[in-house]
C-alpha cells in the first residue's frame, strides 16, 4: 500500500523520548517502521516507551544525560560504531520550561534551558552530520521549538529566546549543511498535553485563557510526532530551514 511517511528500516535517534512529545513520537515513528534510538536521562522511563513502541526489539536505549555538551559527539558516534548503521535521521525532543521572571535571572537557570534545548541542539547537529555517522542517501533532523518563540509571556524571555534561536539554528544549519543532504527543521507547537504542561500548570498558565486562545483545543503529542515523521520522510526531501507552526490557532 502507497505509504509516504513510510520509513521502514530509517535509523532515527529521538531525544527526550523517555517523556511527553518524545515518547509519543517514538511511537509514531516505530509503527512507520523507523528503528529507533531512544535517548532520556531515565533509564527506567525509556523502558517505559520502549515497551510501547512497535517491534520493540529493533529498537536501542540509551540514557545519556545531554548537559555534557562535549561527550555528545563522542556519544552518537558510539551508538553508530560498532558495525551499526548510520543515521537517516534525529528528532530532538528534550527540553526544559521554567519560569524566571527577570528578576531571578541567574546565569544557572538561564543555562537549565538553554543548554537542553538550544546548546545541545547544536551539538546533535555536529555530531549526526559528521562522516560515519550520516547515512550515505542524507540525514533529517528535527528540531522542537515552540510557539513560545513567537507570542510573548512574562517568565517566559530565557525559554523563548532558546525556542527562537533553534529557528535560526535550522535556518543557517539547513544553509551549511545542505551539500552533505542534511535537511534541518523546526516544529513549533503550542501547548501540548505532556508531563511539562502538567508540571507548569498552576504556576506559570493560565489554563481557562490558554484554552480560549488555542481554540482548537490543547494538543496531542502525537500530532506532533506525526508531523515530525513527515519531516523525516522522503515526502519532505526538498523541505529544509522551515519553521511549522502547530498551534492549534493560538498563534493567529
Ligand atoms: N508540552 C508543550 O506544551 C510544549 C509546547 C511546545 C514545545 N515543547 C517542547 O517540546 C519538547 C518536549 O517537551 P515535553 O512537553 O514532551 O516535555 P517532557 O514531557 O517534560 O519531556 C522532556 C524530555 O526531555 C528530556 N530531557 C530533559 N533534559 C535532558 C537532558 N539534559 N538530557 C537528556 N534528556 C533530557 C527528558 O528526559 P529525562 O527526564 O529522562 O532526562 C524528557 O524525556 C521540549 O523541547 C519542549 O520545550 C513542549
Amino acid at each position: 500500500m502507497y505509504n509516504p511517511l513510510d520509513l521502514t528500516g530509517k535509523r532515527v535517534l529521538v531525544t527526550g523520548a523517555s517523556s511527553g512529545i518524545g515518547r509519543a513520537t517514538a511511537v509514531v515513528l516505530s509503527r512507520l517502521g523507523a528503528r529507533l534510538i531512544l535517548n532520556g536521562r531515565r533509564a527506567d522511563a525509556l523502558q517505559e516507551t520502549l515497551a510501547a513502541t512497535e517491534n520493540s526489539t529493533i529498537h536501542l536505549c540509551s540514557a545519556f544525560d545531554l548537559a555534557n555538551l562535549d561527550e555528545i559527539p563522542k556519544w552518537v558516534a558510539e551508538l553508530v560504531g560498532g558495525g551499526g548503521a548510520p543515521l537517516d535521521g534525529a528528532v530532538h525532543c528534550a527540553g526544559a520550561l521554567n519560569h524566571i521572571p527577570l528578576r531571578t535571572v541567574s546565569s544557572a537557570n538561564i543555562d537549565s534551558m538553554m543548554v537542553p534545548n538550544l546548546h545541545a541542539a547544536l551539538m546533535l547537529l555536529r555530531a549526526v552530520s559528521a562522516r560515519n555517522v550520516a547515512a550515505a542517501t542524507g540525514v533529517s533532523v528535527v528540531l522542537i521549538s515552540s510557539a513560545a518563540a513567537l507570542v510573548a509571556s512574562p517568565g517566559m524571555a530565557a525559554y523563548s529566546a532558546s525556542k527562537m534561536a533553534l529557528y535560526a539554528v535550522a535556518r543557517a544549519a539547513a544553509k551549511e549543511l545542505a551539500a552533505k543532504r542534511v535537511r534541518v527543521n523546526c516544529i513549533a507547537p503550542a501547548y501540548v498535553k505532556t508531563p511539562m504542561l502538567d508540571h507548569a500548570a498552576g504556576s506559570i498558565m493560565d489554563f481557562e485563557r490558554i484554552e480560549e486562545q488555542q481554540f482548537l483545543g490543547i494538543i496531542d503529542p502525537e500530532e506532533v510526532g506525526v508531523m515530525a515523521a513527515y519531516l523525516l520522510s522522503e515526502a519532505a526531501q526538498s523541505i529544509t530551514g522551515s519553521q511549522f507552526v502547530m498551534d492549534g490557532g493560538f498563534t493567529l
